[in-house]
């Protein structure tokens, strides 16, 4: 079946199987790898995605049921080669050792702090409570996706003191 998705911003046209998931359809058609597959069978969150904004196992998805829709992958994070700050909290708190769920539990934390940009540590439990880690017992993701909070918002309060300051250099 034809398929037409937007994926990260590109728009891809392909010929799919019917039966062929979505995870599969973004790693081995795409080559976007970064998705990981971890169980096959909703279980683990390792293949969350962002469908139209929200996140979804992509084990679970698909492909052709992406079609017509925006799809973002971990590899969508990154603008212009900067990391984005979520990712940058992640590295900062040691939110990963192996990092097999870490593509998930970044695609969750971002879905999460695209709705609740102020979450609390219970709103974040629950907000990746469908991704399973099995290295870091949660802590120090938690902490990360609090930084990254932290960080969004400072970055968000920036450009109104910069119109500030511009203000008040024309008075
Ligand atoms: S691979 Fe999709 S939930 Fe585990
Ligand atoms: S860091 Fe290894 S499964 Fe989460």
């Amino acid at each position: 079946m034809k398929i037409r998705v937007r994926v990260n911003g590109q728009t891809y046209e392909s010929d799919v199987e019917p039966r062929k998931l979505l995870v599969y359809y973004l790693r081995d058609d795409l080559g976007l790898t970064g998705t990981h597959v971890g169980c096959d069978t909703t279980s683990c969150g390792a293949c969350t995605v962002l469908l139209d904004g929200k996140a979804v196992k992509s084990c679970t998805v698909l492909a052709v049921q992406a079609d017509g829709r925006d799809v973002m992958t971990v590899e969508g994070l990154e603008q212009d080669g900067e990391l984005h700050p979520l990712q940058t909290a992640f590295w900062e708190e040691h939110g990963l050792q192996c990092g097999y769920c870490t593509p998930g539990m970044l695609m969750s934390g971002y879905a999460l702090l695209q709705t609740n940009p102020d979450p609390s540590e219970e709103e974040i439990r629950r907000g990746i409570s469908g991704n399973l880690c099995r290295c870091t017992g949660y802590m120090n993701i938690v902490k990360a996706i609090r930084s990254a909070a932290s960080k969004l918002a400072d970055a968000s309060a920036e450009p109104s003191k910069e119109v500030a300051a511009s203000g008040s250099s024309s008075d």
